[in-house]
This record gives C-alpha cells, structure tokens and sequence, in this order.
C-alpha cells in the first residue's frame, strides 16, 4: 500500500523539487468528467481527488498498479458476497452490469481530513454501487447501524469493506440482505506539524446506463430503475418495497 500511502499523504500539496513530487500536484490536475479530479468540500475538512480507471494513467505508476490490485480484490470480495446472499450466479452479469466480471466504474478516490478547519471530517452518506474497499489506518471512520453509531476500528494490515446502495436494493427482499451503512468521518484535530488523516478507497459501480434490479422472494430479479446518478439507487431505497414491482 506505500504508493497509495504516499499519494493520500501528497496529493493536496505542491511540487517542492524532490523525488516525491510524483505524488504531488493533483490540486492543479483536471479530468474531462465533471466529477473527478480535485474536490474541494468547503464545508469539511475533507478534500479528495477522484480518478475512474480510464484516467488512472494520470497517477504514479505504483498507485495504478496498487488500483489495479484493489479492483481486483473488489470484485473477488462481489462475487463472494452474491454467492453468500444466494444471488443466482448466472444473473451475475445482468444484474451488476458486469462489474462481476471486471466491467463497470472503478474509482479510485483519495482523501485528505483539514484539522485546521473546525468542521465535520465528511458527511454522513451511503455508497452508491457494490462494494468500497477503505484504507483508513486512523481513527475518525463513523458507521450507524440499526439506530446506533459505531467507531469503525481498522487494525493495522486491514482494509474497510463497504457495500453501496445498488447491492441493498438488489438483495433487499432476499434471505440474507447486504446493508448499505450509513457512515461519516468525525472531525479530526492534530497538534501543528503532525500528521494529518488521510484515507483512499476503490469504489466499484456500475456504469451510468446500466439498470438497477431487486429481487423479489420468489428470486426473480426486477428492473427498478435506471441507474442514471449515484443518487437513483438512493431513491429506490427510499421506496417501499413490492414484490409486484418491476
Ligand atoms: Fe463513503
């Protein structure tokens, strides 16, 4: 993980002429798509930098081959998951517009925590999509489960697995359903010269035209929408559910 490290400790800084500054200058860096690149959250302490595996050959070379681990181990951790919630393996590739077969959006997103902003550290919000692996060695990750808040704990040699809203709308009416947490970041405070809270994840997704699909108790999967956004799945979660539904 030492690139992906060195990037989420770098990428907000300027270039300062030594042998680190692959890993800095991504505040200047602009991706054609409206929502990667640089992120400022004016009211977080959060700042991020987004890149979709089209646009990885934009970061160090370690940090791709790291992206190219981690969307690897994503979709092992899907593919295990919708076996594990009896998800028929034959729908696999329908049902998650190919991204169990290494299709789809593989996000790359890293974050960088401001302690000298006396905010929140990030909102709370669900993951759109399937699964987000975290690498979130300090504390400040919050997580809500049932109607109680949990400090998620990482020990050290751990990755954080989170699953978005296209895989609870999926198995929502199954046996065994796949949560989407709500989770946020405290805010984080740090003495003048420590280090700050960073975190990187892998987002894996669905493309845009891709459809959503839910299950019904009788295991039949039902188109429920479009994907269109991140926040269609979120919607769909907010309906009541009906087996009739398709
Ligand atoms: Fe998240």
């Amino acid at each position: 993980m030492t690139a992906g490290d060195l990037f989420a400790h770098n990428f907000f800084r300027a270039k300062e002429g030594d042998e680190l500054d692959e890993f800095r200058g991504y505040r200047e860096v602009h991706l054609e798509a409206g929502y990667e690149g640089f992120v400022d959250h004016e009211v977080d302490q959060w700042e991020n930098f987004y890149a979709e595996r089209r646009n990885w050959p934009c970061l160090p070379d370690g940090v791709v081959r790291l992206g190219e681990q981690l969307s690897e181990l994503g979709v092992v951790v899907l593919r295990s998951v919708l076996r594990h919630a009896a998800v028929p393996e034959g729908d696999w590739p329908k049902v998650t517009g190919g991204v169990t077969e290494g299709l789809g959006h593989h996000m790359l997103g890293f974050n960088h925590f401001r302690p000298e902003k006396p905010v929140r550290g990030a909102k709370f919000h669900r993951d759109s999509g399937w699964v987000t692996l975290v690498r979130a060695t300090d504390p400040g990750l919050v997580c809500l489960v049932g109607d109680r808040m949990f400090r998620a704990s990482t020990p050290p040699g751990h990755l954080v697995v989170n699953f978005g809203s296209s895989m609870e709308v999926l198995t929502q009416q199954l046996q065994r359903r796949v949560h989407a947490v709500v989770h946020g970041v405290a805010r984080t405070e740090r003495r003048p010269g420590a280090r700050h809270r960073t975190s990187y994840v892998l987002f894996l997704d669905s493309d845009l035209r891709a459809a959503i699909y839910r299950y019904d108790d009788e295991g039949v999967a039902h188109r429920v929408a479009r994907r269109g956004s991140a926040k269609e799945a979120a919607r769909v979660l907010a309906r009541p559910v009906h087996s009739s539904e398709s």
